[in-house]
């Protein structure tokens, strides 16, 4: 191989939207001449792509920053370059704590990065360009793709929300919608290309197209994709329960491709509390949508996102909650304790319950949680699903991972030839967090 080829090695943190931007920067560094590693010591430019939904988030970055100081100390050469949210949200002060790095870009300029790392090249300076762009980027849809058989499409980017406790509007920017023609004919093309499951992308998918000239609506999107040649699955995150209309649930229900699973953040069950994150929906409003979901679709799967310990959260609040969660019986919760974020509406709400109370209540509702995820998956068991082979298991050496229609992970043995497959896998086991299968 020519030495001369620099090679360039990419963590990520955080959410899909993170991944999705990563395969963006490995088209554009490819495209550049560059070539990927996952051999961190053998890279001469090192990029990560951060996250900062929770302070947990920025400290892995901290964490990690401190880790690479030696690296850049034995070889000056290689290039650090810091991207994403947390890039976005503090900008120069990176540079200013970490000074051996060279590049900050924000989350809306990685269109810039091999300008930027040529011109890191040619100057002595560190470089932090975040500037939010308001136009959304035209070569967005050019990516290198992690899987051959799947791919992130992102429909909207950004979000207006303004959830009170979220950092993502300040660091993500305005919601902005991909029109409608580019989507469906980049599908076609990722189609063309071998791949059979899509999954849309969207802080809230379900307010996709209001913001485009002509406005469009995601339950549109999501049925032109559906009857498009070959598309075997479509997966669609965020949903907001405040967007989430009749017609999107019918839509799922003419359409097998569109996949049984919808993850559907409830956040709190206390309307006090809800009202306090500027959700604009109530306990009842989620109820009652949880229901038709259910009673149209019966076999599709909810998860859902919850925060423990919003400031103002009382343990009556919290026993709301957990009451919800009890009587919802979700498939599956990610559970957070609440992360106060600069800049946000909800940094300045007194907060008076102790961490202490917060983990103990956080403990309570884990628990709960994964013994209902448990049952739920208990139900899976000798029935027969249509599997997705993704790759191979975390779990057992040598065995393959693949996701029923419902999202739900199962582990069983088979050939790597699989990979990329569509197979019935037969349920033999239910964990709490996975299955176990037979072909
Ligand atoms: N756009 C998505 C989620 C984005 S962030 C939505 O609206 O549902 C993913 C999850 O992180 C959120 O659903 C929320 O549960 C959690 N989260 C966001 N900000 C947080 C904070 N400051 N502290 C704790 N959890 C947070
Ligand atoms: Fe954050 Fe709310 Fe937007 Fe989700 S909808 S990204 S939680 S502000
Ligand atoms: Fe994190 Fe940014 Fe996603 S803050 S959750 S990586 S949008």
């Amino acid at each position: 191989m020519d030495k001369s080829i620099e090679k360039f090695y990419i963590e990520t943190f955080g959410c899909q939207m993170n991944e999705f931007d990563s395969e963006r920067i490995g088209y554009l560094l490819e495209t550049c001449g560059y070539l990927r590693t996952n051999d961190l010591n053998s890279a001469k430019i090192i990029l990560i792509n951060t996250c900062s939904v929770r302070e947990k988030a920025d400290n892995k970055l901290y964490g990690h920053l401190g880790n690479l100081k030696s690296l850049k100390i034995n070889n000056p050469d290689i290039l650090i370059c810091v991207g994403g949210c947390t890039a976005q949200s503090l900008k120069e002060k990176i540079i200013k704590e970490f000074p051996y790095i060279d590049i900050v870009f924000g989350t809306k300029n990685i269109k810039n990065l091999p300008d930027l790392i040529k011109k890191r090249r040619q100057t002595n300076k560190s470089i932090c360009e975040t500037e939010i762009l308001k136009n959304y980027d035209s070569e967005i849809f050019n990516f290198k793709r992690t899987f051959k058989f799947k791919a992130y499409l992102p429909i909207t980017i950004g979000c207006n929300n303004y959830c009170s406790y979220c950092i993502v509007p300040q660091v993500r920017g305005e919601e902005m919608s991909m029109p409608i023609n580019l989507i469906i004919k980049k599908v076609e093309n990722l189609i063309s290309e071998g791949v059979c499951e899509i999954t849309l992308l969207g802080q809230n998918v379900n307010s996709y197209g209001k913001d485009l000239k002509s406005p469009e609506n995601f339950a549109k999107l999501l049925d032109n994709l559906s009857k498009i040649k070959g598309l075997k699955r479509i997966r669609f995150v965020t949903s907001h329960p405040k967007d989430f209309s009749k017609k999107i649930i019918s839509v799922i229900k003419q359409n097998s491709n569109i996949m049984r699973h919808i993850h559907l953040p409830l956040q709190a069950g206390s309307n006090k509390i809800l009202k306090l994150m500027n959700r604009k929906y109530t306990r009842e409003d989620y109820m009652n949508l949880y229901h038709s979901i259910k009673s149209e679709l019966p076999d599709c799967s909810i998860t859902t996102d919850i925060i423990v310990g919003f400031p103002g959260e009382n343990e009556e609040d919290f026993c709301r909650t957990l009451d919800l969660v009890k009587n919802l019986r979700f498939d599956r919760a990610f559970t957070f304790i609440y992360s106060k974020r600069k800049g946000t509406v909800a940094e300045k709400i007194p907060d008076n319950v102790t961490l202490n109370i917060k983990k103990q209540w956080f403990k309570e509702l884990v628990e709960l949680q994964n013994l209902i995820s448990l049952e739920q998956n208990k139900k899976m068991v000798g029935l027969k699903f249509e599997v997705l082979v993704e790759g191979f298991s975390n779990k057992k050496d040598g065995q393959l991972k693949g996701r029923l229609e419902n999202n739900t992970v199962v582990n069983f043995n088979g050939d790597k030839e699989l990979i990329g497959k569509l197979v019935p896998v037969k349920i033999k086991d239910a964990k709490s967090f996975y299955l176990s299968g037979e072909l």
